[in-house]
């Protein structure tokens, strides 16, 4: 073998060619297939987003109707599922329970899917946006004790994620158009962002032709982390905090910027994104407008501001390019939607699923080789075997 290149975290090393996500660092510029994300973040919705992420275009209304439908014909999960969650106790992370119970969908649904056939194909893909919906909302309903609601096929897929977690059985449950539309919006956002943490390990676990539900579940796996998807999580657990504290923002500055301590500004900072992540700006925006329009007046929103201004004026966050990310603000619009901490997260991974399903596809469809990197040996040189009482 040749000389090995060494790039830790893949900072500079492309794994592979992707038609789906534009990301300009530099710039701040998101696009799906080549739509602004800001103009699918006003103009679309997510399921239709879904559709041009996962299929290439957007969706006519027959093929809007046909995958809606088809969506719908999947909202079932078999009941022996309720033995799996059952078997959690209440206090277990809604994440690890997720990444489980969509590994456990395998269970249920063995056949592999046939990336040659475009229907087999097709009606995996709604089978997941299906199941994934109902089982991330079982995730809340374990750890409340609550009994599981199912789909209701009457309402659309987010006005189904309320319905999901917080319908009663005595309840006709309508969710409040306003959340419903924020929810839509942090779902756009939220729903690819090229070659991230979760999607290249979706990638990389399907490279091995694992199943459709095992690479999601890797996904589910790698957007816990609080450097990934788990920074929704640990930034409004910063924001508590910091307001439990007195509120003083610059003692946390300090902290994130004292090399002696672990502790990093959490919604702050991002791989790729240099100057400002677009997805947050838009965050920004609706967070104020959900807050004002469900006339929640959170103190949480304001010790952000303030920690955002304090950081964007210092040095130390100005010379690194530190930005707030898109998890800075989504917290506070979830918390005002009345959705607990522990679900933000999975929140995310609802959002996610679109791209990661796209990724798989794109991956499987140019048959791209296994995912295998190579190394630099510095361990020991051969040595001799010791008895163990030599040792
Ligand atoms: N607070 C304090 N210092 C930071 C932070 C932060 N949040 N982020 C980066 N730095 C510093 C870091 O210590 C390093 O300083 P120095 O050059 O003195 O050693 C410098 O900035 C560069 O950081 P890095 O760790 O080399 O950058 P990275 O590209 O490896 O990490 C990151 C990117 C997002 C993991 C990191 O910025 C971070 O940990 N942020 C906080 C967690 C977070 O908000 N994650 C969500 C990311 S966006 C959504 C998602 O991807 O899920």
């Amino acid at each position: 073998t040749g000389a090995i290149t060494l790039d830790p975290g893949y900072k500079n090393t492309g794994a592979c060619e992707s038609e789906i996500t534009f990301l300009n660092g530099e710039e701040g510029i998101l696009r799906y297939r080549g739509y602004s994300i800001e103009d699918l973040a006003s103009k679309s919705n997510f399921i239709e987003v879904s559709y041009l992420l996962i299929f290439g275009e957007l969706p006519t209304a027959a093929e809007l109707e046909k995958f809606e439908k088809t969506i719908k014909k999947y909202t079932l999960v078999n009941e022996e599922m309720k033995n799996i969650i059952d078997g959690f106790p209440k206090t277990a992370h809604p994440m690890g329970v997720l990444a489980s119970l969509t590994s456990a969908l395998t269970a249920f649904n063995p056949k592999a899917v046939d990336v040659s056939n475009e229907k087999d194909m097709y009606e995996a893909i709604c089978k997941t946006i299906a199941k994934f919906l109902v089982i991330a909302t079982w995730t809340y309903r374990k750890a409340m004790g609550y009994p599981l609601n199912y789909y209701d096929n009457a309402q659309g897929y987010v006005e189904n994620f309320m319905q999901l977690m917080f319908a009663l059985p005595t309840d006709k449950y309508k969710a409040d158009p306003v959340v419903v539309g924020a929810l839509d919006k942090l779902f756009i956002l939220h729903a690819d962002h090229e070659q991230n943490c979760s999607t290249s390990t979706v990638r990389m676990v399907g490279s091995s032709h694992a199943s459709l539900f095992a690479s999601i579940s890797a996904g589910v796996s790698a957007l816990w982390g609080p450097l990934h998807g788990g920074a929704n999580q640990a930034v409004l657990e910063m924001l508590e905090e910091i307001q439990n504290n007195g509120g003083d923002v610059e003692k946390y500055i300090a902290k994130a910027k004292d090399k002696d301590d672990s502790f990093r500004l959490m919604g702050f900072g991002h791989r790729v994104y240099k100057n400002f992540d677009p997805r947050a700006k838009i965050i920004k925006k609706a967070a104020d407008d959900v807050l004002g329009a469900l006339g929640v007046e959170d103190p949480i929103l304001d010790i952000a501001k303030k920690l955002e201004q304090a950081a964007l004026e210092d040095e130390y966050f100005k010379s690194r390019n530190l930005y707030p990310n898109v998890d800075f603000y989504s917290g506070i619009i979830y918390r005002a939607m009345g959705i607990p901490t522990q679900m933000f997260t999975v929140l995310f991974a609802i959002g996610r699923l679109p791209g990661w399903i796209a990724q798989w596809k794109e991956m499987r469809l140019r048959n791209e080789p296994i995912g295998r990197p190579r190394q630099v040996y510095i361990g020991e040189n051969l040595r001799d075997f010791k008895a163990i009482n030599e040792r």
